[in-house]
């Protein structure tokens, strides 16, 4: 199938369910996710901890204009699609959260203040809960367009098949519903202030209490961090792609006056990791017990 095939018959519904065939609970890992570097290593245990009650929360600021999508069966498809999939994402990292918990990371805590800040983040207005799930989305699709798209950042940050496996089936699905949050918005508020409101507060409130997870695990880490750990960091640093100056410009891209999702285009990644996640995950699970 072509990038265009997908453009013109997938998108507006194309948001399978999938689950990975990996027990994330058990996931075959060794203390450093990144071998050698507990600085890169704790960055990707803070991130996997902010996930599911980041992605619960943009799954409420959806659901909470379900009743508006009734009459659109295009959108209530995709934004069906949406929650399905993020709902999915949660359960999959809430299943390795543990395991990184068991191995000494502090996600625990991180899911914790991930919760309160989402709780905070629920008392504003709905349209502006939206916009932070639009913006956030934003950085969730640079972050997947990166780890889909570069080979080297994968060997480098997730050399653990588990790991990798997660990461890539999580990464793809982010960009198959990449816009949904994004058009859904323009349909409630689609004014440009509501969408740079939208970038401060999930920067403000998820972007600050991951920061701080992370910077908890490090410090207690601290007895790691000796000289070959930093230079393994460095070489790493050099290595990926997903911590770059190139991610923070793309991310920044979202306060571009005319932005929309699509303008990234990803279809041809779509397709390409479509086929090669398809052994490795089942669509259309029967609904998670
Ligand atoms: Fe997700
Ligand atoms: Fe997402």
């Amino acid at each position: 199938m072509t990038a265009t095939a997908i453009a013109a018959t997938d998108r507006p519904t194309g948001i399978p369910i999938r689950r990975p065939k990996v027990d994330l609970a058990n996931a075959d890992l060794d203390r450093w996710m990144v071998p050698g570097d507990p600085l890169f290593s704790h960055l990707l245990a803070a991130l996997s901890a902010a996930f599911p009650n980041g992605e619960d929360f943009f799954v409420e600021s959806v659901r909470n204009y379900r009743s508006r999508v009734e009459s659109d069966p295009v959108l209530k498809a995709r934004v069906k699609g949406f929650i399905g999939q993020e709902a999915m994402h949660g359960r999959e990292h809430r299943a390795l959260n543990a395991r990184l918990s068991a191995l000494g990371y502090p996600t625990e805590d991180l899911d914790r203040d991930i919760l309160v800040a989402a709780t905070r983040l629920q008392k504003l207005p709905k349209p502006v809960q939206l916009a932070i799930t639009a913006a956030s989305e934003h950085f969730t699709t640079v972050l997947a367009r990166t780890v889909l798209g570069d080979e080297q950042t994968r060997e480098t940050l997730f050399p653990a098949p588990d790991a990798r496996l997660l990461i890539t089936w999580h990464a793809l699905e982010e960009l198959e519903h990449k816009d949904v949050a994004f058009d859904l918005l323009k349909e409630v508020d689609g004014s440009y202030a509501l969408r740079v409101l939208g970038l401060l507060l999930a920067a403000g409130g998820f972007g600050t209490a991951l920061a701080r997870g992370y910077v908890r695990g490090v410090v207690a880490d601290r007895r790691h961090l000796g000289f070959s750990a930093l230079r393994r960091h460095v070489r790493n640093r050099r290595k990926q792609q997903m911590v770059s100056g190139r991610s923070a410009l793309a991310i920044l891209g979202y306060v571009r006056p005319g932005y929309h999702p699509r303008h990234m285009d990803t279809d041809a990644l779509v397709v390409e990791w479509r086929e090669r996640l398809g052994p490795y995950v089942t669509t259309n699970p029967r609904r998670a017990s």
